[in-house]
């Protein structure tokens, strides 16, 4: 089966980069993008690229290349299901705020309503494909729900999970380590199967082709996940155990990372994870094993998510203690508010949870962000509901110019590891700060000898107070 046209459910930070990276290797191929967001889907055809809902290094050119062609982006939902091949659900999962599973289940209220929507609207057979990340088993739900319209249109499901990471999203769609695709066994599953396989072909290797039944499918996105989040949790466990030891971080993640066993990549100390997926996909993890009642198994995950929260919480206490043990009245400047660098996504960014602690003892934040705009950094922190949103104002400013936000400031906060951070004039910033000078670099970034030679006092995560 020969697939003419796409249509993808949900124009975020999977469905737009993803599925603009499939027109544009896929010229034969239409491929339209559909949301219920209409300012999203306005920004997604703006003619100014630098207004695309999403930052990403390279998406612009991907975009330009192929949108107007073969790639358009549109509010017209049924339209475009009912004019596809194949559907591409793509809309957010996130952790339920209410009933049976809260805080903890993934929410899958959006993607029920876009199964409901592809079944009351298609009149030809289709492959619909599960890209958002779901939990296992979830394929059985859609099928029940598509398979029970009595119009006689058959369907076959398939999951696609992304892999993709913020910030580095366009390099890692045109050259995946892998690109997973599970199936039922069947005939007409095995040529749906090939049916998308044979659209990745179109630039991905055959051997990083991955086929998998559906549920190995769905949970490998869980666990791939899972393992990842569990990397950053382990060497921020050992961080502190540096810190109270006087061993450092970057040199036993080098030390350890050499091993071929243990790799390199994913060893890099920090303030927290952040990120829309690790907290919502280990919680949803540890809420599938609950429901099976595999009690270790959900303990052990938990942890990943426990350390995580003590590392944030850990690096504020740190700054108070620090700053003998009152920040109230006191500027503390941050540097970076996204989740990570090169990205405009704030989604579980640490610097949220740090921002909210030092606030509650007072303190007057001001933010500066290369990428991250004003009106997100607020609504991060009203979300919240510890203060007004009155409050938050009055208390945290957000400024265009890390020299300003730095003025008479008493702490730097290191919270996203951009690069430019590294090439700023830290001897002017340091002049125009409050005397002694702080900085607590949460990223391990900065070159803290040089820095000790101006006269600031550092801490660096993993390796302690200098
Ligand atoms: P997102 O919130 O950025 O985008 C989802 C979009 O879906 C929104 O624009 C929303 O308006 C739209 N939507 C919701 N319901 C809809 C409906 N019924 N009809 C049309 N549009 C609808 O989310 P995201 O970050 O793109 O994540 C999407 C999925 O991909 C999630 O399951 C996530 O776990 C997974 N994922 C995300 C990443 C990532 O880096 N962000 C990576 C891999 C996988
Ligand atoms: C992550 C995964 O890397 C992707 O494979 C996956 O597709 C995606 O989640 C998803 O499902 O949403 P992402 O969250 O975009 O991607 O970014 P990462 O590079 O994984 O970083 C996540 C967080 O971990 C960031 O806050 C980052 O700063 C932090 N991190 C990462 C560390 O603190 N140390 C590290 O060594 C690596």
């Amino acid at each position: 089966m020969k697939i003419k046209n796409i249509c993808c459910i949900g124009a975020g930070y999977v469905g737009g980069p993803t599925m603009a990276v499939v027109a544009q290797k896929c010229p034969h191929i239409k491929v339209t993008i559909v949301d219920i967001n209409e300012s999203r889907i306005a920004a997604w055809n703006d003619e100014d690229l630098s207004k695309l809902p999403v930052f990403e290094p390279g998406l612009d050119e991907v975009v330009k290349e192929a949108r107007g062609r073969n790639l358009f982006f549109s509010t017209d939902v049924d339209k475009a299901i009912d004019e596809a091949d194949m559907i591409f659900i793509s809309v957010n999962t996130p952790t339920k705020t209410y009933g049976k599973g809260k805080g903890m289940a993934a929410d899958l209220k959006y993607i029920e309503l876009c199964a409901r929507q592809i079944a009351k609207i298609s009149k030809s057979n289709k492959i619909v494909v599960e890209k958002s990340t779901l939990p296992v088993r979830t394929a059985s739900a859609i099928k029940n729900i598509l398979e029970h319209t009595g119009n006689g249109v058959q369907f076959q499901i398939l999951s696609n999970p992304e892999f993709l990471a913020e910030g580095t999203a366009i390099e890692d769609l045109l050259s995946p380590d892998r690109v997973l695709i599970g199936g039922d066994n069947t005939i007409e599953g095995q040529k749906a199967i090939q049916a998308l396989v044979d659209i990745y072909a179109n630039w991905v290797p055959k051997e990083r082709i991955l086929t998998t039944n559906l549920w190995s499918s769905e949970l490998s996105k869980l666990t791939a996940n899972a393992f990842l989040a569990q990397r950053v949790s382990s060497i921020n466990a050992m961080s502190e155990l540096c810190e109270k030891s006087g061993a450092d971080i970057n040199e036993v993640a080098k030390a350890i990372g050499m091993d071929g066993r243990i790799g390199s990549k994913f060893l890099k100390a920090s303030v927290g994870f952040g990120g829309s997926c690790f907290q919502k996909d280990i919680l949803n993890l540890v809420y599938i094993a609950k429901t099976y009642g595999l009690k270790e198994v959900a303990d052990y995950w938990e942890q990943v998510i426990l350390m995580n929260e003590h590392q944030k919480k850990r690096f504020s206490d740190n700054i108070v203690n620090t700053l003998y043990n009152t920040v109230s009245g006191k500027k503390i400047t941050f540097f970076g508010w996204a989740f990570k660098k090169d990205t405009n996504d704030t989604r579980e960014s640490a610097a949220i949870q740090v921002a909210d602690n030092l606030l509650s003892e007072q303190a007057n934040i001001l933010v500066y962000d290369p990428k991250v705009i004003e009106e997100r950094i607020y609504a991060d922190l009203d979300y919240l509901n510890s203060r007004t949103s009155e409050e938050n104002r009055d208390l945290l400013k957000i400024k265009t110019n890390p020299y300003e936000a730095s003025k008479n400031s008493h702490a730097i906060a290191i919270l996203t590891e951009w690069d430019e951070f590294k090439t700023y004039d830290w001897v002017k910033i340091y002049n125009h700060m409050n005397k002694p000078a702080f900085i607590f670099d949460g990223r391990g970034i900065l070159d803290m000898e040089e820095l000790k030679k101006i006269g600031f006092v550092c801490y660096k995560i993993g390796s302690g107070s200098k």
